[in-house]
């Protein structure tokens, strides 16, 4: 049986009069990638700050690489690595320097130039902090996380506020730091982010778990509809597709449970017309719409994954 790098069990956290965490248990596996996903408000930096030592708890137990949390533990400290949601870090240092001081509190520190490749900033290494674009400052919090060489990373919605060139720089890096056997605890309130990255993904909603499990799961939690689209064609369909199919604008949709029939169907009546299915998309439903379902916020759209 694999080690859990974080066992919580029936976690409470109130603030005055609102209960941030109403009772929430789960582990996370050694080597995972394990993804706290929720609106905003949801719970979800309380409990990553819990499990790093930086708030108690008020009930419930709580174990991170076997230490308790609230321990304030030396020995944990040295083994975690943390990206706040908010950094401060000095803009006047260079990127080396930002990177050597964080590496001098660890006893056994990653080396500087591995550190830089892994979160992609050696050409910035002269640079001071002012000069980094976001996504760079970004990454140089990631860089600060690893100085340590850390077993565990916790990353608090590590993207948010990004462009998408930025965000899919930054997944690639979190992806090689999963490849290194590190265990990551990520929080985010994006879909696609948490598709494309956990191995496991524990949904919260007002401080309760709502849903939990792989992506794939969560996804097959409900009827898996796909919808085959491509441009209407210069000839007609034949009538086994017109059943199913809807017009929408310059492109003809089709639903289906069995995309693999459904696919060859379509592709051997194309090859054999001599057509073509120009623009062919697949797609199945997305891990935001099974998010939305679950969390009965539909009626606002995308409005609960804004950030204030
Ligand atoms: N320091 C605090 N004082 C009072 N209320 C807080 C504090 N931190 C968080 N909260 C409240 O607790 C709830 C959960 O917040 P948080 O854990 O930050 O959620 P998330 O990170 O999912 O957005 C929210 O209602 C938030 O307003
Ligand atoms: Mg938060």
């Amino acid at each position: 049986m694999a080690a859990n790098a974080v066992e919580v069990e029936d976690l409470r956290k109130s603030y005055g009069p609102v209960q941030a965490l109403r009772g929430v248990s789960f582990s996370v596996a050694e080597g995972e990638v394990f993804a706290l996903l929720g609106p905003n408000g949801a719970g979800k930096t309380t409990t990553v700050e819990i499990l790093e030592g930086f708030r108690h708890r008020d009930g419930g137990r709580a174990s991170v690489l076997g230490f308790d949390p609230a321990s304030g533990s030396r020995r944990l400290k040295e083994q975690m690595g943390i990206v706040l949601q908010t950094s401060g870090v000095d803009p006047y240092l260079t990127v080396a320097e930002t990177v050597d001081m964080f590496r001098g509190y660890y006893p056994k520190p990653r080396s500087r130039d591995e550190v830089l490749r892994l979160v992609g900033l050696e050409d910035k290494r002269d640079s001071r902090v002012t000069r980094l674009s976001g996504g760079q400052k970004r990454r140089l919090d990631v860089a600060i996380a690893l100085a340590g060489d850390p077993s565990m990373l916790f990353l608090d919605e590590p993207t948010s506020g990004f462009d998408p060139g930025a965000k899919r720089n930054a997944w690639e890096v979190i992806k090689g730091l999963a490849g290194l056997g590190k265990t990551i605890f990520l929080t985010s309130h994006s879909m696609d982010e948490v598709q494309y990255l956990a191995d496991r993904v524990v949904i919260i909603a007002a401080g309760k778990i709502v849903a939990e499990g792989t992506p794939e799961s969560l996804m097959g939690a409900r009827p898996a509809t796909t919808t085959v689209r491509f441009r209407v064609p210069p000839i007609p369909l034949p009538d086994s597709f017109r059943k199913s199919a809807r017009v929408d604008g310059e492109n003809i949709e089709l639903e289906t449970d069995d995309p693999t029939r459904t696919l060859f169907e379509l592709t051997s009546w194309a090859m054999q017309s001599a057509t073509s299915l120009d623009g062919l998309q697949v797609t199945r439903p997305s891990l935001e719409d099974v998010y939305l379902e679950i969390t009965g916020e539909v009626e606002t759209g995308g409005a609960v994954l804004e950030r204030p």
